[in-house]
């Protein structure tokens, strides 16, 4: 896949996206926007893919908010119509069927912040920091910030974090919850890989379909566990249950063909 403002490398299973726009800390303007929504599209539709890890370009940021040079002149109906598209976009990432792990490599600001919330794993360079600056412009997060980091982090820190507009670092990150790992930033990918890696090994509809029972938590309790069940049945038609169910009573590796 080719992208102006994207790296996409495929090394099967495992896809590494790059936000490369480094000379403005990976803002995501509206191409970025467009190359990320086409590239999760084609990902989606790879079976070799069977994990993600995005990150940005150089080693100051992972990405350091929309670019705010869109915003100028923009009406109360272009503002909403921009909010719904990255939120369309973050959306596709986080229900893609691919498990995608954020590496943050430095700024995650406002929809960085967003684009890391929308990932299922975050592991973070220590040095990095998270932060939903908003407010500091007389906007709101509209990138699905207000939304998703409540839901990760609870409410008084997620209160915090976007009426002070302040950033937290990737220490405090992990802390609240708001990050799974810090680790040393030159082996941030490695570690990125490594947790890729393991996911890759399980069977690939079963990864599929447990992500998408863990966002139904987001549901009323008795509907999210009506889902579980529904997915855990659908996980008992396939190959792959007979393979690890198999794999294991002959105490060998399993090999999953993702059907
Ligand atoms: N949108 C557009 N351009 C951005 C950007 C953004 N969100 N964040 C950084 N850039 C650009 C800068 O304008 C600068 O471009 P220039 O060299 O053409 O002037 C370049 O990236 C480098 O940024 P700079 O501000 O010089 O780096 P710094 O190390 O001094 O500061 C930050 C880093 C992250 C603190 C600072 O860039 C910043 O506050 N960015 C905006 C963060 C934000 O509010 N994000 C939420 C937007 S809703």
């Amino acid at each position: 896949m080719n992208f102006d403002l994207l790296l996409c490398d495929i090394d099967a299973p495992i896809a590494v996206v790059t936000i490369n726009r480094p000379d403005k800390l990976n803002a995501l303007n509206a191409q970025v926007m467009d190359e990320l929504d086409a590239c999760f599209v084609e990902l989606a539709r790879n079976d070799e893919v069977r994990a993600i890890i995005i990150t940005g370009a150089g080693d100051k940021a992972f990405v350091a908010g929309a670019d705010i040079g869109q915003f100028s002149g923009m009406t109360h109906s272009d503002a909403e119509a921009f909010a719904k598209r990255g939120q369309s976009v973050f959306s596709r990432i986080e229900s893609s069927g691919k498990p995608v792990i954020a590496a943050v490599n430095g700024y995650a600001l406002g929809g960085g912040c967003e684009l890391a919330l929308a990932c299922h794993i975050r592991i973070a360079a220590a040095g990095a920091s998270f932060g939903q600056p908003e407010v500091t412009l007389g906007i709101t997060p509209g990138y699905g910030g207000t939304q998703r980091l409540p839901r990760i982090v609870g409410r008084g820190i997620a209160f915090e974090m976007i009426l002070t507009g302040d950033p937290v670092s990737a220490e405090r990150a992990e802390r609240i919850g708001l990050v799974n790992a810090v680790v040393p930033a030159d082996e941030l990918l490695t570690e990125a890989r490594r947790i890729a890696g393991r996911i890759a090994q399980r069977g690939p509809v079963a990864v599929t379909l447990s992500a998408r029972a863990v966002l139904a938590a987001d549901l009323k309790l008795e509907q999210g566990l009506f889902v579980e069940a529904e997915l855990f049945g659908r996980s008992f038609a396939t190959d792959d249950v007979k393979e690890g169910v198999a794999a294991f009573l002959e105490k060998r590796r399993p090999d999953f063909k993702g059907r």
